[in-house]
């Protein structure tokens, strides 16, 4: 793993964003995209450049379920406000959350994961090292599937919700098989809230406790933590 220390979120963007660019001038098409905080400012220097996306393909990580692209909650509208309506794209997939056959919608979208096959695949971490909502103790061989958040998770992601009781209590994750596939991942974390988790993923044992610790078993991971998260390095 490649460790990028930075001073804050906007100059990580900004070496995220020329690794984006790297990848696509050696021929990336499809895109794994993250929602939450992290990537915000790298979807800002996206939306900033003069790069033609029309000719790519995203697929997102995640979403609630029983949320769709209509609810300022769900990971459709956020992806919507903070990259697609600004930066067009050939075409945008993200699970859909409001399926009434769960089975299906995630048979559906390993479907579309075969279809397009990630080249460059953008993470946060959460505070417990899930990735995706890859919960500790996902099994790694896991692809697309319905997932009961944790505790811990729907705490840390009220903050985006009027109350705790409105965080959905499960979401669809693309697996850590699919995630692991892709032949390029960037790793963003940022703050003090994700230092241990970083830690744990990159000096800690793999273990399923951490999910993202797997990603010391494979090659071209780079992760871009500013000095709060990777401050117990
Ligand atoms: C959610 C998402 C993750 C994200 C994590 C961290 O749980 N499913 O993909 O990495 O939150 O969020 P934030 O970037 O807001 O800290």
């Amino acid at each position: 793993m490649k460790v990028i220390v930075v001073k804050n979120q906007l100059e990580g963007g900004k070496i995220g964003f020329n690794l984006l660019k790297e990848a696509m001038e050696n021929g990336a098409k499809t895109l794994g995209l993250a929602t939450g905080s992290t990537p915000v400012e790298f979807y800002n220097q996206i939306i900033n450049s003069d790069l033609d996306f029309t000719g790519m393909t995203s697929v997102n990580l995640d979403e609630y379920v029983g949320l769709d692209g209509s609810n300022d909650q769900s990971y459709r509208y956020f992806m919507n406000k903070h990259l697609f309506e600004e930066k067009p794209f050939k075409e945008n997939f993200l699970p859909n959350g409001k399926a009434a056959d769960l089975d299906a919608e995630v048979k559906h979208y390993d479907q579309i994961i075969a279809e397009h096959p990630i080249d460059w695949q953008i993470l946060g971490i959460g505070q417990n090292g899930h990735i995706g909502f890859n919960e500790p103790g996902t099994p790694t061989d896991i692809t697309t599937h319905v997932v009961d958040l944790e505790e811990s998770t729907i705490k840390a992601n009220a903050r985006f919700f009027t109350s705790e009781a409105d965080v959905p209590r499960q979401a669809i994750s693309m697996g850590l098989a699919s995630i692991m596939k892709s032949k390029n991942i960037v790793l963003m974390a940022y703050g003090k809230e994700k230092a241990e988790a970083v830690k744990g993923m990159i000096e800690g044992e793999v273990t399923l406790d951490l999910p993202a610790s797997i990603l010391q078993t494979r090659d071209n991971v780079t992760v871009i933590a500013d000095e709060a998260a990777a401050s117990l390095l």
